[in-house]
């Protein structure tokens, strides 16, 4: 018999780090976590089973398949925005191969298992385009099939890869004579920037808001990338998982899309810096934009309609913005950095 698994791809990664410590206190004590970084030896312990692989490695996937029953796959793997723009090609392997790999583990599964298989797929704010400031300003929230023009290789790469995932969910070799009866049960969830105490992001775009935070708290001066006006959607860490796993355990008959966009509070970069005086007086944010970050952030929106969400599947954030700063991130983050300082 082959050990049934969850698999988290991207496990190392902030939400991979917040999603297995969220899984396991629920008591999923079956989590494959695999990623190209080694993960934390804390969360290891929490793990069935932890890799150090790339999704792109074909015999790991081999290897995958042999040993495990794999019902239900995170995969949270990404080359985030600004990173993807140094190397779009890597970026592009990285996220979109990447992602059809798993999809193709999906499928063999389910065929194996005789049961859809759950993939579970953050996209992001990043697959929208907006043309222009007027317009971002005039359009504020979009709903999920508006301004589907990004511009970045990262917001191509997920807008994609929700595509592949509505392919193989619903259409998928659909000329074959040997229809599977099975298949592929994919659901995402466009995210806004995130914001952890925990955890800081790397190489995305929307880094500025942890980044003024977790600076503030480590007493350093920060040197904001865009201008203090700049406006999109944020969203703390545990809102974002709460959403994985209320959108994994949704039923079915539910869900009347494969994507859904979710948001909590959209706060200028000068009212996040003000959010973030208020805790630590002495902060210190000098607004240096950078001419190109900027017009990233600039295309995408002011925020996201997640009237679908909070409808087929009863999303509702806990934290808008005052919860999230006063109940979750500034006593976390202040015992964090407090602890850190500590002699050991
Ligand atoms: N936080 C991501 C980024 O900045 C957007 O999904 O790339």
């Amino acid at each position: 018999m082959r050990k049934e698994v969850v698999v988290i791809t991207g496990a190392a990664g902030e939400m991979g780090q917040a999603l297995i410590e969220r899984l396991s206190e629920d008591g999923v004590n079956n989590i494959l976590a695999l990623d190209v970084n080694p993960i934390p030896k804390s969360l290891r312990a929490r793990c069935q089973l932890a890799l150090m692989g790339n999704i792109l490695d074909e015999q790991l996937f081999g290897r995958l398949v042999s040993e495990f029953a794999i019902p239900r796959i995170f995969h949270l793997a990404a080359l985030l925005s600004t990173r993807a723009e140094f190397t779009p090609e890597i970026a592009h392997r990285v996220n979109v191969e990447g992602t059809m790999n798993l999809l193709k583990l999906a499928v063999d599964q389910s065929g194996w298992l005789g049961i859809p298989v759950k993939f579970i797929f953050p996209s992001s704010v990043a697959v929208y385009g907006m043309p222009d400031l007027a317009t971002k300003e005039r359009e504020g929230a979009v709903r999920e099939w508006e301004w589907n023009v990004p511009t970045t290789m990262y917001g191509c790469n997920k807008l994609y890869g929700e595509h592949l995932g509505r392919y193989y969910a619903e259409h998928y070799r659909q000329l074959a004579v040997d229809q599977a009866v099975h298949g592929v049960d994919f659901r995402s969830i466009r995210f806004p920037g995130l914001i952890s105490a925990f955890t800081l992001p790397t190489g995305g775009t929307s880094d500025y808001g942890p980044e003024m935070l977790h600076q503030a708290a480590k007493g350093e001066p920060y040197a904001c990338f865009v201008r203090e006006d700049t406006r999109m959607p944020f969203m703390a860490m545990p809102d974002a998982i709460k959403a994985l796993i209320q959108l994994e355990d949704a039923p079915k008959e539910a869900l009347t899309t494969h994507v859904y966009n979710i948001t909590s509070f959209n706060p200028s970069a000068g009212e996040m810096f003000a959010e973030v005086k208020r805790a630590f007086p002495n902060a210190q944010v000098a607004f240096e934009p950078d001419q190109r970050r900027q017009m990233i952030v600039d295309s995408w929106p002011v925020d996201q309609d997640d009237s679908r969400a909070r409808k087929d599947w009863g999303w509702k954030p806990d934290f808008d913005q005052k919860k999230a700063f006063v109940d979750y991130l500034i006593p976390n983050i202040s015992r964090r950095y407090a602890d850190a300082a500590q002699p050991s």
